[in-house]
């Protein structure tokens, strides 16, 4: 057998045991990764089996068919999330700005700005200064806005603004519960959203007062009852993710909540 099947073969059975889906297309990113580093394959799989996620240990994830840096300061941008640009794009009608809340690697903004071009103001907003850096590298271009702050405090816009959020959303029960490769490896900043989940998503819905705007946001599926109860159903549609859960809220929002 050809060394190299054999030391793929060496991988696979590392990402099975492991639980990784996708094994034969990141047993070949990680023979790639060994042999452009020049580092051994022993101190990969060690960190493989350390249980920390691939995209933290070549410092890539993709996101609508483009590359993101990213490290254990942000979240490791999920397939579900790309469909919130497909939203985004599908409710631009009369929209100004194009605000990320909650921006992470950047990656939502940054899709949205290469695949609209530059007919709009784009801002990505993060509590975080190291996400706000990471996302500021992934800007190759540097057209997009990146802002600290939390929410929407450090910006003011009167136009017509289409803001997305994937805020902290997890409730803190099942924060606590998650697989350890989440929980030990990714930013609990940017997972654990207060004992509802609801915690930023009712702040942002507060804050935002400019009239035309549009709030699309990812959320848990169990915590939609919760939200409803607290917008009074003020017109809101859901979105279904492409595993078939209500994953996406499309609201106007008023100042009467
Ligand atoms: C679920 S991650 C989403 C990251 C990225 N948008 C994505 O979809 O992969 C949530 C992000 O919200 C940021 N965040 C948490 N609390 C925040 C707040 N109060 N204001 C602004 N950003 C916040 C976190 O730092 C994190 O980067």
């Amino acid at each position: 057998m050809k060394k190299e099947i054999k030391i793929l073969f060496k991988i696979q059975a590392v990402l099975k045991r492991c639980g990784y889906f996708d094994i034969s297309r990141i047993s070949r990113e990680v023979l790639e990764y060994i042999n452009e580093k020049n580092i051994s394959i022993e101190s990969v799989l060690k960190e493989i089996e350390s249980g920390k996620p691939w995209e933290y240990i070549c410092n890539k994830a993709s996101f609508r068919d483009k590359t993101f840096f990213v490290n254990e300061d942000v979240l490791i941008p999920r397939v579900e999330t790309e469909q919130i640009v497909e939203i985004a794009k599908d409710n631009l009608d009369g929209i100004k700005n194009i605000v990320d809340v909650g921006t992470g690697s950047g990656c939502i903004i940054i899709s949205l700005y290469k695949e609209l071009g530059n007919k709009f103001n784009y801002i990505g907003i993060d509590i975080s200064d190291k996400a706000i850096s990471i996302a500021k590298r992934n800007d190759t271009d540097g057209y997009i806005k990146f802002v600290k702050g939390d929410l929407l405090d450090n910006i003011e816009l009167n136009t017509p603004t289409l803001y997305i959020a994937n805020l902290p959303y997890i409730p803190k029960e099942m924060y606590e519960n998650l697989d350890r490769s989440v929980k030990d490896f990714e930013p609990k900043i940017a997972l654990s959203g207060g004992v509802d989940g609801l915690k930023y998503y009712k702040k942002l819905i507060k804050q935002i007062k400019n009239v035309n705007s549009i709030l699309i946001m990812e959320v848990e599926p169990s915590t939609i009852p919760k939200l409803k109860d607290f917008t009074h159903n003020l017109d809101l549609h859901i979105y279904k993710d492409i595993f078939g859960r209500e994953r996406f809220i499309r609201l106007i929002p008023s100042p009467q909540v």
